[in-house]
């Protein structure tokens, strides 16, 4: 029998992790002999976690919620995209060295492509200041957007993204300044079951002619989703983002190349009736 490996990720919580139903289902497409589980991890146990994983031959965690910045000093190498990011949320053990890197920047590029949304050119507003909003500015930076302007609840925390990503900070009341075509991201953790019925931006500042996209996949329609529907404006969930970033780190453990727009709809459908 071939031997099995042994991915997962590590959170916390984690219960309601999508994560493991994305994988099996991915390694049962390309026939992997691969398993993946949520591991539940607290703060004060993550040190041991990636000991305990090498320790193991685990051979690949994603990591998210609250671990994606603290986990980077306890691994031996960081690539340069994680780096610049300043969060991991997937590594790689190989020989007993633990490699990060991050896949939610190329992730949440990869869903825009495949939904058609060009970010080049384009003022890109930010709502929010913590992990998330940081992959998304560095993949707005890359995919070459013109501007990009962090509003956030606590000013300092949009100031420092500000300063570290050469980006602007900005007041709501902007986007109604905003070009048409322009792109509106919540990043925040706004509008997440079980608080789904609040939106980041208030009702009278959603117009036609932009485009909003939310990180937040759980529910698939937000709030702010509906509220931008509502007034025909084009939106993007966040479930393409979860199996975009995911099908990304699955080529990091596997070297193989993983189709997800080929099992987009699918998935989606899968993940939608696994959503606590
Ligand atoms: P993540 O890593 O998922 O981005 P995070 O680092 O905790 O999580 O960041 C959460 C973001 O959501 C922050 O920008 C936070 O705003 P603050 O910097 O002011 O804390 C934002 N956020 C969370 N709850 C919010 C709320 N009820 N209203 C507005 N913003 C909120």
């Amino acid at each position: 029998m071939k031997h099995t490996k042994i991915l997962g990720v590590i959170g916390y919580p984690i219960s309601h992790s999508l994560s493991p139903y994305l994988h099996e289902f991915l390694a049962a497409k390309y026939l992997l002999s691969y398993h993946y589980y949520a591991f539940e991890v607290r703060s004060d146990n993550l040190p041991a976690a990636i000991t305990g994983a090498k320790a193991l031959g685990i051979s690949g965690l994603n990591v998210t919620v609250p671990h994606k910045q603290r986990v980077m000093k306890h691994l031996d190498d960081i690539d340069e995209i994680a780096t610049e990011i300043g969060a991991v949320n997937t590594i790689r053990f190989e020989y007993d060295r633990a490699l990060g890197t991050n896949t939610d920047a190329p992730g949440f590029v990869k869903n825009l492509e495949f939904r058609k949304v060009e970010l080049r050119g384009r003022n890109v507003f930010i709502l929010g200041a913590g992990g998330a909003a940081r992959a998304v500015i560095y993949a707005a930076k890359n995919a070459g957007a013109s501007a990009i302007k962090i509003c956030n609840r606590t000013l300092a925390h949009a100031q420092q993204l500000a300063q570290d990503f050469d980006a602007e900070v900005a007041l709501l009341e902007q986007i109604s300044q905003l070009s048409s075509g322009d792109v509106v991201v919540n990043s925040t953790s706004v509008g997440m079951s079980p608080n789904m019925h609040n939106s980041p931006l208030p009702e009278e500042f959603f117009r036609r002619d932009l485009v909003y996209i939310d990180l937040v996949y759980n529910p698939i329609k937000t709030r702010f989703l509906q509220l931008a529907e509502m007034i025909g404006a084009k939106t993007v969930d966040g479930l393409g983002m979860l199996i975009f970033q995911g099908a990304i780190a699955l080529e990091h453990w596997t070297e193989l190349e993983i189709e997800a727009e080929k099992w987009y709809d699918e998935l989606r459908e899968l993940l939608a009736k696994k959503m606590p």
